[in-house]
């Protein structure tokens, strides 16, 4: 992009020095990111693209706020800033928390006592009417609901926050739109400019021959992947739901659009973009259509165009999908680092909940250890709950190296957690069941499919709450402590169950994900404090310790990573992170039994002495083995030495 001429043409459009050599800093340090990308899936169409996506640049570059160029200034001098310990995020339906967007600022002083700096909120750009896969189908990226309030208060919102220390984040939704969004409109009333936005066939020839090797993602409320539009006359690709149309990337005028709503949006505060459903955004004849390499070099392309503009955002790419597959979502090879910012780690989740239940790490420590290690300047979004339902990705490979059958596994963590298992202590609703493969997802709340749910129901079983408890907050410190950052699923910090009422609602009734996404109860949050025997006041103030402990625990940055270490006993997950301040390590026991760890294995790699950070006592390994309580979390780290 940079010709010799281009410099100074660029200066003309420019009042100030100054800002023209900072835009034309930036454009040499990721031209060459945008250039290759674009020319990768665009070929002879990339150097247009170029010319016109300059113009989106520049104009955006002018329209950025001083308060948001100071933040990318910040930004620049902090690139670290996603990776550091004390990053808690949030994630919370605007409307669910607070009413709306006004709402949720009154509330800052909440969010920030719970020690939160990035606040993701759940889609709030205009969705269709009725049925919206929980705002996933877009009818306006540039409005914002109407229930919730009006861009300007977003852009309020987003202030407030910044003044706090606080991002904003938002969801991208990127693979398709709302058949109701003008761009789908004007497809459907036959302008072949928007039609070319789109997949659409005339018949079912290419269709099935997709089809052939396309998996289903709701295989039961939207089967297939292609939907008859009668307007259109044609099979449109829809991945997801009949009313969510999949976007055609291979037209470049798609990207423009993106990166030019992307930087309209970074105006108007968002600091991170949660690329939502990245993986399907590039279709090939022949696979999954799924994970494709113009996934990558379009996601650094408009990575590259965000830091030319507002280097202060970042990206978090949702893509659930197998870990060999993933780690291209943080760059690998000449992409190294280049690609998201940030990732979800689906695969730790999964594993909490399937330890959980079978009480044994080995398939833990496999399936960590099968995971390639991430770029230093990446981090994960770790969770133990989100709004979605848990698939068991579990491989078939590392389930046979745990000494398990992968399907046989699968099949009794579905079985544990929709409670059918003797013995189960998990109160989840099946979602999605898939005859054909067998696969059961599961929907339910952290607190109920941790036991809490159930143990109220035999009357509060203080035995079984306790348990419950515990679960949590072992589930949580894995999360906290894995180095990345932690996203706390609103209502998680008050142990919120299952909110059965989903079903009053006709448009959530289907989808069985409302059961997890219940209102925010401020009663209950209020009374924590007053009443500290409470499962969610236990829940919260164990929580909260661990969120305190982490800010103050430097090991825990996200540059590091997390290994797994053989562990001597098949009830505790061991993990080390070397740090340049010392060594850490992390034991955490799975079980509802007391442990007796033999200490060797403990100072073969602390040395002789200890602290844990979470219970703030000193350890010697000397002849007697380390006791280890039900669900007990160790955070040991070297003594420092003076
Ligand atoms: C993502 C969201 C999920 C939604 C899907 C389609 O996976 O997390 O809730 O259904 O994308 O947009």
């Amino acid at each position: 992009m940079l010709k010799s001429d281009l410099g100074a043409r660029l200066r003309t459009a420019f009042d100030d020095d100054r800002d023209a050599e900072t835009f034309l800093l930036r454009l040499e340090r990721y031209g060459a990111d945008l250039q290759g990308s674009l020319r990768a899936v665009y070929g002879e169409q990339a150097d247009a693209l170029q010319e016109r996506l300059l113009e989106v640049l520049l104009h955006a570059y002018h329209a950025r706020p001083a308060d948001l160029r100071r933040l990318d200034e910040a930004r620049l001098l902090r690139p670290d800033w996603l990776q550091t310990p004390d990053m808690i995020g949030y994630v919370a339906y605007a409307d669910r928390f607070a009413g709306t967007l006004k709402g949720v600022g009154e509330h800052l002083d909440y969010l920030q006592g719970l020690g939160v700096k990035y606040l993701h909120l759940m889609p709030l750009l205009r969705p269709r009417p009725g049925e919206n896969d929980g705002g996933y189908a877009v009818a306006d990226y540039r409005a914002v609901r109407e229930d919730l309030g009006t861009l300007d208060d977003l852009s309020a919102l987003a202030r407030g926050l910044r003044g706090r220390g606080v991002s904003l984040v938002l969801d991208l939704v990127l693979n398709h739109v709302a058949r109701e969004h003008e761009w789908a409109q004007k497809a459907r009333a036959g302008d072949p400019k928007y039609r070319a936005y789109f997949h659409i066939f005339p018949d079912r020839i290419q269709p099935d021959a997709f089809e052939r090797t396309l998996p289903e993602v709701f295989p039961d409320f939207a089967p297939g992947n292609f939907t008859w539009d009668d307007q259109t006359q044609g099979w449109v690709w829809t991945t997801f739901n009949t009313y969510q149309w999949d976007l055609n990337w291979a037209n470049p005028d798609v990207f423009l659009e993106f990166a030019d709503l992307i930087l309209y949006l970074a105006n108007r505060g968002v600091e991170v973009f949660r690329l939502d459903a990245i993986a399907f955004i590039w279709k090939r004849l022949g696979g999954a259509s799924q994970n494709e390499p113009e996934v990558h070099h379009l996601t650094r392309a408009l990575r590259a165009a965000a830091r030319i503009v507002a280097p202060a955002v970042a990206f978090k790419a949702e893509a659930i999908v197998a870990p060999g597959d993933l780690i291209h979502y943080l760059g690998t090879r000449a992409h190294h680092g280049k690609v998201s910012d940030m990732a979800y780690h689906n695969s730790l989740m999964v594993q909490i909940w399937s330890t959980l239940a079978s009480r044994n790490t080995r398939l833990f420590e496999e399936a960590l250890r099968a995971f390639p290690p991430k770029p230093t300047n990446t981090t994960w979004g770790m969770y133990v709950r989100c709004h979605d339902d848990i698939g068991w990705a579990i491989s078939d490979e590392d389930a046979a190296r745990a000494g398990l059958n992968g399907p046989g596994h699968r099949h009794f963590l579905s079985d544990f957690y929709s409670g059918e298992f003797p013995g189960s202590f998990a109160r989840g609703l099946v979602f999605q069941y898939n005859p054909a493969t067998g696969d059961r997802r599961i929907s339910g709340s952290g607190a109920s499919l941790a036991g809490l749910e159930a143990a109220l129901e035999v009357g509060g079983d203080a035995g079984r709450v306790d348990d419950a408890v515990r679960r949590l907050l072992l589930a949580h410190a894995v999360v906290l402590g894995f180095g990345g950052v932690p996203l706390l699923y609103m209502g998680d910090e008050l142990a919120l169950l299952n909110d059965y009422a989903f079903t009053d609602t006709p448009e959530h009734a289907p989808d069985n994900r409302w059961v997890h996404r219940p209102r925010m109860d401020w009663e209950l949050a209020g009374r924590v404090e007053t009443a500290p025997d409470l499962p969610a006041a236990r829940v919260n103030a164990g929580l909260r310790h661990l969120i305190h402990t982490r800010r103050d625990t430097p090991h825990l940055h996200a540059s590091i990573e997390s290994h797994v270490v053989p562990s001597p006993d098949g009830r505790v997950l061991l993990l080390r992170r070397d740090h340049p301040l010392g060594v850490m390590v992390q034991a955490y026991n799975f079980s509802e039994e007391e442990v007796l760890l033999p200490s060797h294995v403990l100072r073969d790699h602390l040395g002789d002495h200890a602290t844990d950070r979470l219970g703030g006592s000193a350890f010697t390994f000397g002849p007697y083995p380390v006791r280890l309580d039900s669900y007990r979390a160790l955070w040991l780290v070297q003594l420092e030495i003076e």
